[in-house]
């Protein structure tokens, strides 16, 4: 799958593009059946809310078959390969739950922000692609965007370890206003197996969910390998150490695991 050159315009002009039907429903069912397993493990990797809800599991391509396909899914690496003009690595994997009625906000904030800051990142040549597995609805905490804010490089930004159990280097209100005064502010939303990428420095948030519909969204994010982390400080399950290219598999890897999946469990 490679993008257009209207895609290509948009995605330089915006900062974000959705790509819908990229992946089949029984592709989405198995993921989205191994997501809700992962989230009621116990390991270190699966972060909770407050109330102990599942908030974000970390690193599921590692150990876990179906994730491991869709981190080298063509239609996920093929397009940011040509975006970035070289090869890939996986320098974080998340499974982000917002589940129905716990599932807490995320803070206006840049991810490239984090990624220079904590993790010794030199570029933001790393971007995150992101599956539904749910249905994002305007009103179940869709990721908010502000167009254009990627052209402001990288924000002064205040590391928020309290609001959320999650610390983020997020921006402050000001901040904020003035973009979304520039840009607005946009919700994509879409069915299962629409794929939204962003750009390291699109500022975004999400709020919380307090309707009974879940919020699953998958996140790779992909970096160019030549622009590989220096000074990571957080766990290698967040931000990974591995810098070996990804190679892709077949296009129906992952439609083949799911078949067998589903024949086995019927
Ligand atoms: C993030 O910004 O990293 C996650 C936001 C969300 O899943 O709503
Ligand atoms: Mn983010």
């Amino acid at each position: 799958m490679t993008l257009t050159p209207t895609q290509l315009k948009a995605f330089d002009e915006q900062g974000y593009l959705f790509l819908p039907d990229c992946f089949a429903a029984d592709e989405v069912a198995v993921l989205r059946a191994e997501a809700e397993r992962i989230y009621q493990s116990d390991r270190q990797e699966v972060w909770r809310e407050k109330s102990g809800a599942p908030r974000t599991a970390f690193a599921a391509h590692t150990y876990n078959q179906a994730f491991r396909l869709l981190g080298a899914h063509p239609r996920l690496i093929a397009p940011v390969e040509q975006l970035f003009g070289e090869q890939l690595y996986m320098h974080q994997f998340k499974i982000n739950a917002k589940a129905p009625f716990d599932g807490e906000l995320w803070q206006w904030h840049q991810d490239y922000g984090t990624w220079a800051r904590d993790d010794g990142m030199p570029e933001p040549r790393a971007m995150n692609i992101s599956v539904f597995l749910d249905e994002v609805l305007p009103i179940n905490g869709p990721l908010m965007f502000i167009p254009r804010s990627h052209k402001q490089g990288t924000l002064a930004a205040g590391h928020d370890t309290t609001t959320t159990s999650y610390p983020l280097w997020t921006l402050d209100h000001e901040t904020v206003k003035r973009l979304a005064d520039e840009g607005g502010i946009v919700a994509p939303t879409g069915k299962p197996g629409g794929v939204l990428l962003f750009h390291g420095n699109l500022v975004h948030g999400s709020t919380a969910n307090i309707t009974p519909y879940g919020r699953i969204i998958v996140y790779l994010t992909l970096c160019a390998v030549s622009n590989h982390i220096r000074k990571p400080t957080r766990p290698d399950w967040i931000a990974h150490r591995d810098f070996t290219p990804i190679v892709p598999v077949a296009d129906d890897a992952l439609l083949q695991y799911a078949r067998r999946y589903k024949t086995a469990a019927e």
